[in-house]
């Protein structure tokens, strides 16, 4: 295996920061990790995974070991009349894999189309989109523990999932790499179009009668029409997450804002839209040197040149800070930051 040192990771990650690693290994498959594992280097520290890096970022050089998640390669594991289990390795990009299960017209996944990612990371921050979670379909995966050295098998309960999260972003962060990914795709799919803008698209068909390609083509063309490529642009998709807070505080906030976006959630809870928090501070289409808010959307940073991480942590501060004033509501970051 080749270990590079003082490793240039600006092409590894979604918001192209100019850093370096100390030490950077591709792990193409489950033996390389046995050999890592034998070998000591699963105990270098700081040790991180990075797949497609789309939810990332770095604000200095990393002074450890980075793997980069390449196991590649996908298998049928069960088929019925019904449905189908597909083992998915975690270097997979997830993007591609959506656009192959939609052309054979196996639904689950086709609201979560253009998420860009790798298959292993999908289940880890639990990604979603337009109505559906990715722990909707999965049934179960195999991970690697760096700790022991052995393989595990985790059913859907033992994932944890929440919204944008689950075991290994909270009580197991950083012990397992994720080696592959069984989905439960539909033969018979049934849709999820409860995203509003989704519905309107479909109002006038019969429901029984609308392909999953059909589906994800709408979503292609909602999802294109308000968040950048990150081939194109340099951002890692929503910069936070959308905040949950007591009825009370919503209700508040709702007196003064009648046309906020509110969504009722269990125990007396309301989920907000950052997006529009952010956007009724100001911030939507700003830019500050090379950061910026993007226009279409106030959920995503974009790098648009050379800003550095610290640019952009800097710069999502300030956006949190004014939401506080505004709003009295505080934001957690979606992308990781390290
Ligand atoms: N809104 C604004 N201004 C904005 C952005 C949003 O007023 O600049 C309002 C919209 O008009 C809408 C509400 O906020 O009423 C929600 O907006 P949207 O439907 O665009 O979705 P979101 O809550 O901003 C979430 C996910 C996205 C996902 C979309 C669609 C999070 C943090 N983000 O965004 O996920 O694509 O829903 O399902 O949950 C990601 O995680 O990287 C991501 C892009």
């Amino acid at each position: 295996m080749l270990i590079s040192e003082n490793f240039c990771l600006k092409p590894f990650t979604t918001l192209g920061v100019e850093v370096r690693t100390r030490q950077f290994i591709v792990v193409a498959s489950v033996s390389d990790l046995k050999e890592l594992f034998a070998e000591g280097f699963l105990k270098t520290k700081p040790r991180l995974i990075l797949g497609r890096g789309s939810n990332i970022l770095f604000t200095d050089h990393f002074g450890g070991l980075i793997l980069s998640c390449q196991i590649r390669g996908k298998e049928v594991v069960e088929e019925t009349d019904d449905h189908l289990l597909l083992k998915v390795n975690s270097g997979e990009y997830w993007p591609s894999l959506v656009d192959e299960m939609v052309e054979k017209g196996y639904g689950g996944i086709e609201n979560l189309c253009l998420i860009p990612g790798k298959v292993g990371a999908a289940p880890i921050q639990n990604i979603g989109a337009y109505g559906v979670e990715v722990k909707d379909v999965i049934e179960s995966l195999e991970a690697f523990d760096m700790t022991t050295g052995e393989l595990k098998t985790f059913n859907r309960e033992e994932c944890a999932f929440g919204y944008r999260s689950s075991v290994f972003k909270t009580r197991e962060k950083g012990r397992y790499f994720i080696v592959s990914v069984t989905f439960r795709l539909s033969k018979k799919p049934k849709l999820n179009l409860s995203y509003a803008p989704l519905k309107e698209i479909f109002k006038n068909r019969n429901e029984k009668e609308i392909t999953v390609k059909e589906v994800s083509e709408a979503i292609k063309k909602i999802r294109n029409a308000k968040l950048p490529d990150p081939d194109k642009l340099k951002n890692a998709g929503s910069f936070f997450k959308n905040p949950v807070v007591p009825k009370e505080l919503a209700d508040k906030i709702r007196k003064k804002y009648p046309e906020m976006p509110y969504y009722l959630q269990n125990g007396n809870k309301v989920k907000l839209a950052a997006g529009w928090l952010i956007e009724q501070c100001g911030w939507k289409g700003k830019r500050e040197g090379d950061v910026g808010v993007y226009d279409k959307q106030a959920l995503i940073l974009v790098n648009y040149g050379e800003a550095s991480g610290k640019d952009i942590l800097q710069f999502s501060r300030k956006i949190n800070a004014s939401v506080i004033r505004k709003f009295g509501v505080k934001l957690e970051r979606e992308v990781i930051v390290i």
